[in-house]
């Protein structure tokens, strides 16, 4: 296992989600002064290779990060020995990757709205399909999700 905490974030096409919560995390653990490894990615092949989508770069950007240099991947067995947490943006993401848990792997899988105060089982909402608004619904959330992490990753809950 790692020495300091290491979290994935998961999603289906890791283009638009968990790059976010990626960013959010990177931000959010960076205002905090704690010091994390932080990756995403999909439990889809669709996209592997590929930058965020454009709507989820520019909700990045509007937040002052920029997740352009960002390239999709795929989750596999290993990244349940290296990462400390696995955390699923929604519901069938997370039985996928409980699924793909080899026996005894010691990291912890959660919901990421599972860390914010009020809201555990809440699944963070596909925005692909969707408006362009959703994704500022899908930052909101994302963010919401890294503050309850940091807290509880710097021992505050
Ligand atoms: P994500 O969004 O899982 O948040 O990255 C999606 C991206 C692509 C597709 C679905 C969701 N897709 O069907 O290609």
């Amino acid at each position: 296992m790692p020495d300091r905490p290491a979290v994935l974030f998961v999603c289906l096409g890791n283009i638009c989600r968990s790059p976010l919560a990626e960013a959010a995390m990177r931000a959010e653990a960076s205002r905090a002064g704690l010091d994390l490894l932080v990756d995403s990615a999909g439990t889809g092949h669709w996209h592997v290779g590929k930058a965020p989508d454009r709507r989820a770069q520019a909700v990045a950007a509007r937040n002052g990060i920029d997740i352009s240099g960002y390239r999709a991947r795929q989750v596999v067995r290993e990244d349940f020995l290296h990462f400390t947490h696995v955390v699923a943006l929604d519901h069938d993401n997370l039985a996928r990757l409980l699924a793909l848990r080899p026996a005894g792997a010691g990291a912890e899988v959660s919901l990421l709205l599972d860390h914010v105060p009020g809201r555990a089982g809440e699944a963070v909402a596909d925005p692909y399909y969707g408006e362009a608004a959703g994704f500022d619904t899908t930052w909101a959330d994302v963010t919401a999700g890294a503050r309850g992490l940091v807290a509880r990753l710097s021992g505050v809950l």
